[in-house]
Order: structure tokens, then sequence, then C-alpha cells
């Protein structure tokens, strides 16, 4: 428990990812499904993604992203009091796959707790680490994205089963006070999240505890949701940066949800942003869901494309519909 300092903002400390070992190419999966890599490459972009093996989970893929994130910000699991992780493949039902990385780090104090917001789900974590650490809740944190998505596929409908793929990305949080005198001092500026239920059926997963007491597969009426990203995205990107002032000429870096290439285009399109300037990683990884953005930016930021003091624009849409976006100076 730190005192609330209204002054202070939450820094991006290190960034880490873990990726399963297997890479399927389209080629690979146009043998078991009725599919071929020219559709999914023109429709998607998406070339390659990671599948994990049975004894590859989401909190093993989350703990690997955690320890290669504190070991960027030089730090240890016991200097943590603070993990949000988003996912919509947890381990079990309960308890929180967060718990299972706190133990896994040693970390015995604070608090560890997942959240739902399926794609959108490291806008939302990353959120509410910043909320709590910023009313003195928390000082340092760790915000996960993470995903074994290829458990809740349909292996047989080619219209989910070739978009989606498993990993998990981190960040870790401190708390810092900017000096009067820095024109643009570094950390997160803004948050802005969004949900619509009316629109839960657009992209479900038809089973779960208290409805089947399956698991149940993932349903997506995929052109409709197309169709909302493009506008809701535009739209809260827009207004996140109009809040602090800023147009899409101060943005670095755009770190987008890596859903669909045509939508990385359409929304930088939208923007007035060259295309130079966005972070895709959809060819290689296809959508982890709330496991995107974070291994973007962790991919980014290790190949050295984004540097300390620029401005990054994060943002992310999915089932729910839920949607959002975040301003930070790395
Ligand atoms: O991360 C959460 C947010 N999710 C998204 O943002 C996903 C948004 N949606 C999309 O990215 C696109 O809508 C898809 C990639 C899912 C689909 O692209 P589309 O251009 O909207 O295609 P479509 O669903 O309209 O399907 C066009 C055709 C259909 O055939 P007919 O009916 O025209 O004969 C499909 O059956 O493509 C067929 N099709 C496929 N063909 C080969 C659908 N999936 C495949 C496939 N391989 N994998």
């Amino acid at each position: 428990m730190t005192v609330p300092n209204t002054h202070a903002r939450c820094v991006i400390l290190g960034t880490g990812s873990a990726l399963p070992e297997r890479r399927v190419s389209n080629e690979e999966l146009s043998q078991t499904v009725d599919t071929s890599d020219s559709w999914i490459t023109e429709r998607t972009g998406i070339k390659f993604r990671h599948i994990a093996s049975p004894d590859e989970t989401t909190s093993s893929l989350a703990i690997a992203s955690a320890r290669n994130a504190l070991d960027a910000a030089g730090l240890q699991g016991s200097d943590i009091d603070l993990i949000v992780l988003a996912t919509a493949t947890p381990d079990h039902t309960f308890p929180a796959t967060a718990t299972k990385v706190q133990a896994a780090l040693g970390m015995t104090r604070g608090a560890a707790f997942d959240v739902a917001a399926v794609c959108s789900g490291f806008l939302y974590a990353l959120s509410v680490a910043d909320s709590m650490m910023r009313t003195g809740m928390a000082s340092k944190a760790l915000v996960i994205g993470a995903e074994t998505f290829s458990r809740i596929l349909d292996w047989e409908d080619r219209g989910t089963c070739v978009l989606f793929g498993d990993g998990a990305g981190a960040v870790v949080l401190g708390l810092e006070t900017p000096a009067a005198d820095d024109p643009s001092p570094r950390g997160i500026l803004a948050t802005q999240l969004h949900s619509d239920g009316r629109h839960h059926d657009l992209l479900y997963v038809d089973g779960g505890p208290s409805t089947t007491g399956t698991v149940g597969k993932v349903r997506m009426k995929g052109r409709e949701v197309f169709r909302h990203a493009v506008v809701n995205l535009a739209e809260v990107l827009d207004q996140t940066l109009a809040l602090q002032g800023l147009t899409s000429a101060d943005i670095d870096w755009l770190v987008p949800h890596q859903a669909n290439a045509r939508i990385l285009d359409a929304t930088a399109r939208k923007l007035g942003l060259s295309r130079s300037k966005v972070v895709v990683t959809v060819d290689t990884h296809a959508n982890t869901s709330a496991a995107s953005v974070p291994l973007a930016l962790d991919t980014a930021v290790r190949d050295g494309r984004i540097q300390r003091g620029q401005l990054l624009v994060l943002e992310a849409m999915g089932g729910g519909l839920t949607w959002g976006a975040a301003i930070v100076r790395y």
C-alpha cells in the first residue's frame, strides 16, 4: 500500500513476451481444414500462428512473459504487489490464472486477479492497474495478456480456426512523479474503455459453467465484427487523443490489436497515419486475443523500433463487444 500521489504516473519499466514452440503455417493448416494460404493471406494478412502443446498453458506462457518483463525492468517477483492478468482462456474456471503466476514468481503480498474482456483484455487490465496504482493501492504491477485460444477453437470451422494463435505478453508498471519542468514526462497519459453488450452474440463462446457446463467453442459473425471494429476503433482513438489535446501527427507508434491486417490498414487510414508507424505482428502471431497488444509492444521494443520518450497509442476491440485505447509516453 502506498499513499496516493495525484501527480504520479504509471510508467512502463519493462516488457516481455512468450510464444509456444510450435509454429503453424497456412499451408500446414490447409492440409486439415478447407482453406488456402492465398485466402488467409488476402483476407487477414496472417501467415503463421503459434499453437500451444498440451503442456503449454495460459499460466505457463504468462509466467514466461512475466519473467521476461521483470528481467527487462531489472526487478524480481517479490518487488511486485499487483498482477492483473487478461485472459479468456484461463487454466481453470477458478482460481484466477493470475494467482498461479503470483505463486510461480514468489510474490506473497498484494493482489492478483484476472480480467475478462477477450481481445480488449490487455487494455482493460492496463487501465485497471493504472487506476489502482495512482490511487495508492499498489506500487509495482505486472499487467499480462495471455491466451491459449487454440483450446477453444472449433477446428472444423474454417471461418474462425485459421484466425487465432496462442501467446502471452506482459509489462511491468512502476510509479513516477514527473519533474515540474519536464515538458513531456513519460507514462500512461490516458486510457479509455467501452463496451456494448447488445452485440454479445457477434463473438462469443458457446459454453460455460453456468450454461452448458462445458468449455465451448468460439463463434463469430466475422463480417459484422469487422464493421464494428473499424468504426469503434477510429472513434475511441479520436476521443482518447482529443482528451489529451493530441492529434495523430503526435503519434510515433500505433500498437494495435492484431486481428486482421485489413482492420489495421483501415484504422491507420482513418487516423491519417502512415502504415510505417503501425506495429504489425498479425502476419506471424495471428490474433492472440488479450496477448496481441503486449506481444506487439514487446516485439517492437526488443527490435529497437520503439524508443524511450516516444508516444505510443495502444488499441483493441473484441467480444462483448468491448474496445479501448491507451496513450503512453514510453
Ligand atoms: O479479435 C476480435 C475481433 N475480431 C475481428 O476483428 C475479426 C473481424 N473479421 C474479420 O477479420 C473478417 O470478417 C474475417 C477474416 C473473419 C472474414 O473475412 P471476410 O472478408 O469478412 O469473409 P466472409 O466471412 O465474408 O467470407 C467470405 C467467403 C465465404 O464464402 P462464400 O459464402 O462467399 O462462398 C466463406 O465461406 O470466404 C469463405 N471463407 C473461407 N474460405 C477459405 C471463410 N473462411 C474461409 C477460410 N478459407 N478460412
